[in-house]
């Protein structure tokens, strides 16, 4: 009995023991499509090597929109996860409500302020303090194309401008293939109406128009073309795209049954899982009309105040990994965006990728580095959803007439 009491209280100690130095880290993503999943594969590694145990909590669907809903059912029910992938002005509005965790501690000791560019660093600062661990930069304005199907097509070079496109999408229609391959989801109609808007207006008015939401500029003549513009690219998506999820989009293109998709380069993260090589198999160009500017994404883990000893530590630590160099490296060649951690070896990394990074610095010098609308990046999540139904309900009905669709999404940029 003796012996057995002296094990027990052995095996508590035991436990505790390893308690303090490694926790459970319960994290909530939506990245769930193959590039995604291996990307995030390779954090839960990281963790795990470091002894941590990873509690997976993915909620599927693309741009977040369904990992939203489930992430604030599960705070206000008291349970909120050990970190959550949260981004852009959203991350204020928790910090706002006091429960997310402070990481100055993490971010002073590895130097965040040195690492990050600046525009960063103050998205993941709330009130001068860091409340969130940055991943990676994605860039939105890109156009995928396949090159086989461009070559028999009869189409020499992916398009540049918004008529050239449109000529070359002609052309892979009449040689019976799908022009442009869509996922009719509301954040992906948002997606490609910001690189419309952006091709159309320039970085200027997209600032104007989507970033301050100036009523003039988005009741003016240059958003009338820009819907007219949006309109003409639903012409030639196919009729099976309402539902389609995004990655069944870029399968598209990997399978040459479409010529483009106007998507962020998490697709690059489907073609790189395909085994395919960018300049040979698939093409990366600038949406029409957008190559001097660029609309950036940045995704971040955001963590919410816990109590257990154990499970701060696994939380420095995740934020520690997130922010080291081999995360950085590992993590985004997998998954189609750019280390967001400066001065990184891009050795490793394919053409556009360095692409994108150089685009991201030209860009940040012009004034024409762009946070992204459609990706949370631009504007509070109620104004955001309410312009992204506005624009969906324009996208999907042709009997909304472009001076209502113009209307319509002027009149959601007031939500507050
Ligand atoms: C996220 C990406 C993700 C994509 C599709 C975006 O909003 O930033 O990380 O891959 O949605 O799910």
């Amino acid at each position: 009995m003796l012996k057995l009491s002296k094990l027990a209280t052995a095996v508590a100690l035991l436990v505790a023991g390893t308690a303090a130095v490694a926790g459970e880290v319960e994290v909530l993503h939506w990245w769930t499509s193959g590039g995604e999943a291996k990307s995030v594969a390779e954090l839960k590694k990281i963790m795990q090597e470091k002894g941590h145990s990873w509690k997976d909590f993915a909620v599927a669907g693309g741009g977040g929109d369904n990992a939203m809903t489930v992430l604030k059912s599960r705070v206000v029910s008291g349970n909120a996860p050990a970190a959550a992938q949260i981004k852009g002005p959203a991350l204020q509005e928790w910090a706002a409500e006091g429960v997310l965790a402070n990481l100055d501690p993490v971010a002073k000791a590895d130097n965040w302020d040195a690492l990050l560019p600046t525009v960063v660093a103050d998205i993941m600062k709330y009130k001068g303090n860091y409340i969130a661990a940055p991943v990676n930069v994605h860039r939105v304005n890109w156009m995928w194309a396949n090159p086989a199907v461009l070559k028999k097509a009869g189409v020499a070079n992916a398009p540049k401008t918004w008529p050239e496109f449109f000529a070359a999408a002609d052309k892979v229609k009449k040689a019976g293939f799908v022009a442009v391959a869509h996922g009719g989801q509301n954040w992906q109609d948002f997606t490609t109406f910001e690189s419309v808007v952006l091709g159309i207006g320039g970085a200027k008015f997209y600032h104007d128009a989507l970033v301050k939401l100036d009523q003039k500029a988005l009741t003016s003549a240059t958003m009338t073309k820009s819907l007219e513009t949006f309109r003409k690219v639903h012409g030639y998506v196919d009729a099976a795209s309402p539902g389609r999820d995004w990655n069944l989009a870029t399968a598209m293109v990997i399978q040459e049954k479409a010529a483009f998709q106007f998507m962020g380069d998490w697709a690059k993260g489907e073609f790189t899982t395909a085994g395919k090589v960018p300049g040979k198999d698939y093409i990366c160009a600038a949406a029409p009309g957008t190559d001097s500017a660029y609309t950036f994404n940045v995704d971040s883990f955001a963590m919410f105040k816990l109590k257990d000893a154990a499970a701060q530590k696994a939380q420095a630590d995740l934020a520690s990994s997130i922010m080291g160099v081999p995360f950085q490296e590992i993590f985004n060649l997998n998954k189609g965006s750019i280390p967001v951690r400066l001065n990184m070896d891009m050795g490793k990394f394919d053409d556009c990728a360095k692409l994108s990074a150089k685009a991201f610095v030209a860009s940040a010098k012009a004034g024409s580095l762009e946070p992204s609308i459609a990706h949370g990046m631009a504007v509070p999540p109620a104004a955001a959803g309410a312009i992204q139904d506005a624009v969906s309900q324009f996208w999907n009905d042709d009997k909304i007439s472009v001076a209502d669709g113009v209307k319509n999404i002027a009149k959601a940029a007031k939500t507050q």
